[in-house]
């Protein structure tokens, strides 16, 4: 089948590629002209493990194809809707990019018929409006339908969740429509949801938000096991092991990043509300997840002896998550800014972000190792869950170091381990007798 994916960042990109990898001809397009430019040297935008290899395979084989002219989703069966909805500023989705795809698709001449895959995160009732829009102003309205199929991809491991998603789910108005979105996935072995557009949208928030609550919860348990003397990871196997909690989801920490969570949980907060229900749960998923960088900065104020002022901190991790150079609503972010703001010093280490001038930080340093970040350091904190620190010599770290502070922000660790090392080690809500606010 002939497809056009419109947005090429993570969602759009994988999208594209991957469908093209299932035997489809797809054209990605982007008004970014470079980025096109770009995508057809084979140069991709993002890191992605897996992408690179399967968009240069489909680019021989002429099944993938790059544009920056919607014109080009003139004669394609399907046209994928996967652009940015970011947070507006006060949290709402800023739907001004799907607005634009969808007024610009309305003064396509079409002479055949095309189905719009909405795989952008929307609000409820978004597919309900874009078909509207379509069948009001366009000169073919025949011609056109709106179905939502929301995407679930990590970053970090989204060709595999492609390939091997849990659920595909699709919403459309009318069935025949869903059934030809299902036959795009042919091959692939999942389980479909086939519902209307409005609760496909908001399958996706729901996901999303859920997913979030959990994290916020498994944190507050956190801070409840720092008073009390308990391992928070103990309690999360504990509480994983039965099936109706599952394991997945339960580590406690510096919280959620990325650009998913923190702006689909406000988005949803903000639907609720639009509708005439507050949505006191999520309110607080959210609340909790921005006072743990500030529990963390608290913690290491302690463990310095009061204050940050001329302290050298070493920073493991920049990403939001292992797995993606993602730097979007990462937690190091807040910490950093935290932490000069106290007037420490900060030297970072992270194996694929070099650099934070396009998050608006300078003046840090950054080393070349997780060796070189903690030279002559009073504390080490780390931030993000690679490998690599988990495989770190951390008698090597140990005598690089001025000072012994070892502040654990994922739990990586052996609290015991660490202490037998020489380090003064916590970890977040492992029962160190932290007394945090
Ligand atoms: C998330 C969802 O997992 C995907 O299903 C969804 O498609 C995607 O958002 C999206 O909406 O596009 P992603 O943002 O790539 O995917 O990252 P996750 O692996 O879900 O992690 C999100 C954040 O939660 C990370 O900062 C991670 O460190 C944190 N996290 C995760 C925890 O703090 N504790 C956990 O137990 C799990």
């Amino acid at each position: 089948m002939r497809a056009a994916v419109v947005g090429t960042g993570y969602v759009g990109l994988v999208t594209g590629v991957c469908l093209s990898h299932l035997g489809h001809e797809v054209v990605c397009v982007d008004r970014d002209e470079k980025k096109i430019e770009n995508l057809k040297k084979g140069i991709l935008p993002i890191y992605e493990p897996g992408l690179q290899e399967i968009l240069e395979k489909c680019a021989e084989k002429e099944r993938l194809f790059f544009s920056s002219s919607l014109q080009s989703a003139g004669g394609k069966d399907f046209l994928f809707i996967a652009v940015g909805t970011p947070s507006d500023e006060i949290g709402r989705a800023d739907l001004s990019q799907v607005e634009a795809v969808v007024e610009a698709l309305s003064r396509l001449e079409l002479v055949e018929d095309l189905l719009v895959v909405m795989k952008s995160t929307v609000p409820v009732g978004t597919c309900i409006w874009a078909e509207t829009f379509l069948k009001e102003k366009s000169r073919r309205p025949e011609r056109f339908r709106v179905v939502s199929c929301p995407e679930f991809l990590r970053e970090g491991t989204a060709v595999d969740d492609f390939i091997h998603p849990e659920r595909i789910v699709i919403g459309a108005e009318q069935e025949g429509d869903a059934r030809k979105v299902q036959e795009l996935f042919a091959g692939i072995e999942t389980r479909f949801v086939l519902t209307d557009t409005r609760s496909s949208e908001l399958i996706k928030y729901a996901s999303n938000a859920f997913l979030a609550t959990k994290i916020s919860f498994i944190n507050e348990i956190a801070g409840i096991c720092e008073r009390a003397g308990a391992d928070v990871k103990e309690v999360a196997r504990g509480m994983g092991l039965d099936s109706r909690i599952g394991e997945k989801f339960l580590n406690a920490g510096l919280g959620y990043g990325g650009s998913c969570f923190p702006k689909d949980t406000l988005a949803l907060i903000y639907q609720a509300e639009d509708l005439g229900y507050d949505f006191r749960i999520l309110k607080a998923v959210a609340g909790v997840n921005e006072g743990l960088r500030k529990r963390a900065v608290q913690k290491l104020e302690r463990l310095l002896g009061g204050n940050l002022q001329g302290k050298k901190i070493g920073l493991w991790g920049l990403s939001f998550k292992p797995g993606t150079d993602d730097i979007r609503e990462a937690p190091s972010l807040t910490l950093i800014q935290k932490i000069k703001a106290r007037g420490g010093e900060v030297t970072a280490y992270d194996p694929l972000v070099k650099g934070l001038s396009a998050a608006g930080i300078d003046g840090m340093r950054y080393a070349d190792d997780p060796y070189g970040a903690a030279e002559g350091a009073d504390a080490v904190v780390l931030v993000t869950e690679w490998e690599e620190f988990r495989k770190a010599d951390l008698a090597r770290v140990k005598k690089a170091m001025s000072g012994n502070v070892f502040l654990d922000g994922r739990n990586v660790f052996d609290p015991l381990e660490m202490k037998g090392l020489g380090f003064v080690y916590e970890g977040m809500g492992r029962g160190t007798g932290g007394e945090m606010s």
